[in-house]
């Protein structure tokens, strides 16, 4: 599977959405990362669920939303019905971690998994077979413009060797700090959905696609 940059709209100037939205189809954007913070699980606010569904009538680009909440399962029917065609929910929080894969692939949306940086990747042994995305956070989640965590490579590696190993299908998602620095090393690690906030939206937001994409086009044409 090639890499995606999936942009994370935390960063997006709200004033802007439809105008970024146009960039991201022009510049074949395949998902857009919405963050849902409750402000109890990640000291922040952001996203609601009637937000998202005002979002959905701009464009038909899946939703990947990133659920930083203690509680996810009560918001994930009406997200569904808000337009999100992908929910990550952390595992720090699920106490019934299988169970809730399950309910979320109930509805027949993509189920993912996120684990902070100081959580080991072995929690997720069981639900490996189940899940369709596992994102590596590589900063503390709640914020945007925050350094990217080095020893969150190592996890990205490890948890790809697992795959490879096992033939899982789950993708490899990575989130936070992520520069032109560091892109190639985290797609080296095995990361193939690149959620990018704050470096694709300062300045020129077509540019920075452009910029990204270029790396990750000269990381495809390695023979
Ligand atoms: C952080 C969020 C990220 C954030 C990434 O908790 O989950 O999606 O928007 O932003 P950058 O790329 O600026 O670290
Ligand atoms: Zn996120």
């Amino acid at each position: 599977m090639e890499a995606i940059i999936s942009p994370s709209l935390l960063s997006a100037n709200p004033c802007n959405y439809g105008e970024d939205f146009k960039i991201f189809n022009n510049k074949d954007i395949k998902s857009i990362h919405i963050d849902i913070m409750d402000g109890h699980y990640v000291p922040n606010l952001s996203f609601g669920i009637d937000q998202v569904a005002a979002l959905r009538k701009l464009t038909d680009i899946e939703f990947d939303v990133h659920l930083m909440v203690t509680e996810p399962d009560k918001f994930v029917e009406a997200l569904v019905e808000a337009g999100a065609n992908s929910i990550t929910i952390h595992a720090e929080v699920a106490l019934h971690l299988y169970k809730s894969i399950h309910y979320l692939k109930s509805f027949g949306i993509k189920a993912g998994v996120a684990i902070n940086p100081a959580t080991p990747i072995g929690c997720l042994e069981h639900i490996y077979p189940i899940a369709n995305r596992i994102l590596i956070m590589s900063v503390e989640p709640g914020f945007g413009g925050q350094s990217f965590i080095p020893f969150t490579l190592e996890k990205i590696k490890a948890l790809n060797e697992i795959k490879k190993r096992n033939n899982y299908d789950f993708t490899i998602q990575v989130d936070g700090g992520i520069t032109l620095g560091n892109i190639k090393e985290v797609i080296d690690c095995g990361a193939r959905d690149i959620v990018i906030g704050s470096s694709l939206f300062k300045q020129d937001l077509a540019e920075n696609i452009d910029l990204f994409n270029k790396v990750i086009n000269e990381i495809k044409n390695i023979p």
